[in-house]
């Protein structure tokens, strides 16, 4: 069975938060959520978003220099980035990433492809692509199931997607 995706398209950085805080507010448990995108994408302005709908209250930024930041919320929330390692094994073994993969929280990973065996069975995988059309710049957001988790999550965001109204987000059909 193909797993249902769901896809969005964003102008403006704030639409990239606001998916992030759709998809922050709808969770209730513990997941693993997988970051993929150029520099300067979009991940840790989606992460914020994320935070946001987590009900974190401090101000996320980004955690390229110290690999991984903890910010309390409706729950915990461990936002890392893997973009300075090498995955040679070393770092991940001080840095004891495991524990958190999944762990209590909601673990936001940019760049996880650097060190993909460090992914659980059950992840969303979050992927950002720039484009450029005669409108000018835009996002599109993919959100990939892999696992029961993931699936229910992306069920209940492609709904919130859809029930928005005011155009700022729409929903796209896969294949269109
Ligand atoms: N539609 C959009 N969505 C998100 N960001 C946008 C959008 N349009 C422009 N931007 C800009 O793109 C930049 C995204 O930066 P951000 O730090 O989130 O990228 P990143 O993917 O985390 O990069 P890095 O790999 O360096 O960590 C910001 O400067 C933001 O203002
Ligand atoms: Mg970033």
């Amino acid at each position: 069975m193909q797993q249902a995706e769901a896809f969005l398209t964003t102008r403006k950085e704030e639409d990239t938060a606001y998916a992030g805080e759709m998809l922050g507010r709808i969770l209730t448990g513990p997941l693993t959520v997988a970051l993929e995108g150029e520099l300067g994408a979009g991940k840790t302005v989606f992460v914020r978003g994320a935070a946001r709908g987590l009900d974190v209250k401090e101000q996320v930024s980004s955690p390229t220099f110290v690999l991984l930041k903890i910010y309390p919320g409706r729950l915990p929330v461990y936002h890392f980035d893997f973009y300075r390692l090498s995955g040679d094994g070393d770092e991940e073994l001080e840095l004891g990433f495991e524990e958190y993969l999944p762990g209590d929280g909601v673990a936001f990973i940019e760049w996880a492809g650097r060190l993909p065996h460090l992914l659980p069975p059950d992840y969303l995988h979050v992927i950002i692509e720039l484009f450029h059309d005669r409108f000018g710049d835009g996002r599109r957001l993919r959100f990939i199931p892999h696992g029961p988790a993931a699936e229910q999550v992306v069920e209940t965001l492609s709904e919130a997607i859809t029930r928005r109204t005011d155009g700022s987000l729409h929903r796209e059909q896969p294949g269109s």
